[in-house]
């Protein structure tokens, strides 16, 4: 068993240091259990086994669409969702996806659980996986949360979402919803990410999936809140959001993710709003068959205007409805299932 067990500081979540690789593995199939799937972040996944995935919720979506008659994909896996922070969307649509696949869904909360009497987050993994929990869906507040669980619980793990690091289904549910939107193809498109970066799994998500795909990505925040490594990432930064929207194919607005941020790193919402929030008269830079994204939960006109979240470039919705079919595909390769 590897000697680590300790969690990254989740204060270096909040200060904007990201996922310590040495600290754990990363890349699914490599872990000290061979031969399991974990899915653990975006970085690495290759374009095809990225491809593969999104056919793979491609099938669920149309399959849904003609009838919800109830699969075996994943009769008698037990799957665990043990979510250490908050969440709505993700959550209940890993939960929807593993009962239309016939799986046992096992809720977890840290109110009403002994976490709340200090258990640490391996011995509560640990106790679970001893009653013989087949896949664990974890979300946790401390990056590194995931990959953790992954080495020592020596069962399938899948991050919905490990602190400022990555949130992998968000990711693939992003470039479905894009692929959707450009008829399949990624060579020579281009995104522009705005707001809160460095606190967002969300946006390093998309950054290597979309990198994977062939798209190019920019982002552009206060300077505060754009990771220090982001070219390091592949991705242009913008000075403005103007320069970051002219042109582009589409726009991913961020909540500013304030639980992760240390005081001081912005001087007051008003001047937040002026300078970085996505309007109508900004939205008109994109390119004209453009989409507006947000992963939710929306702060309205904070991050994005209401007008915007709700107009005809918005696919808010289809990324939600698409998170139920992108899970469906992650739970069925991570517990080596064939689609019934
Ligand atoms: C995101 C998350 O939790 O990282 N939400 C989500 O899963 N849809 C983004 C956020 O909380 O702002």
């Amino acid at each position: 068993m590897a000697e680590a067990t300790t969690l990254p500081d989740p204060a270096h979540a909040r200060a904007g240091i990201f996922f310590d690789p040495a600290s754990a593995p990363v890349h699914p199939g490599t872990t000290a259990h061979p031969g399991l799937r974990h899915l653990l972040g975006l970085e690495g996944l290759s374009a095809h086994a990225i491809h593969d995935l999104l056919d793979a919720a491609r099938a669920w979506r149309a399959r849904w669409t003609r009838s919800r008659a109830p699969v075996t994909t994943l009769a008698g896996v037990e799957v665990c969702n043990a979510f250490f922070e908050d969440s709505t969307r993700t959550r209940l649509s890993f939960e929807l996806a593993q009962r239309r696949l016939g799986a046992t869904p096992l809720g977890f909360g840290v109110a009403g659980s002994s976490c709340s009497k200090g258990e640490s987050l391996l011995d509560t993994l640990r106790t679970i996986a001893a009653m013989g929990v087949d896949v664990f869906v974890i979300r946790h507040a401390s990056s590194g949360a995931a990959a953790l669980a992954a080495r020592e619980l020596g069962v399938p793990v899948v991050n919905a979402g490990d602190g400022a690091h990555e949130h992998p289904t968000q990711g693939l549910l992003d470039l479905l919803t894009l692929a959707d939107a450009w008829g399949g193809s990624f060579a020579g498109r281009r995104v522009a990410i705005l707001g809160d970066i460095a606190h967002s799994r969300v946006a390093r998500s998309a950054i290597h999936g979309l990198a994977a795909l062939g798209a190019r990505v920019t982002v552009a925040g206060p300077a505060t809140l754009v990771p220090r490594d982001a070219g390091a990432l592949g991705c242009d930064v913008a000075p403005t959001v103007e320069d970051a929207l002219r042109g582009a194919d589409a726009a991913i607005a961020l909540r500013l993710q304030t639980e992760r941020m240390d005081r001081g790193l912005l001087p007051s919402i008003g001047d937040y709003v002026r300078a970085w929030r996505l309007d109508a008269a900004r939205a008109r830079l994109l390119a004209p068959h453009a989409v507006v994204l947000h992963p939710g939960p929306m702060n309205r006109d904070v991050e994005i205007a209401s007008d915007v979240a709700d107009g005809e470039r918005s696919v808010v919705l289809r990324q939600v409805a698409n998170g139920v079919a992108v899970r469906a595909a992650v739970l069925a390769w991570c517990a080596d299932r064939v689609a019934a």
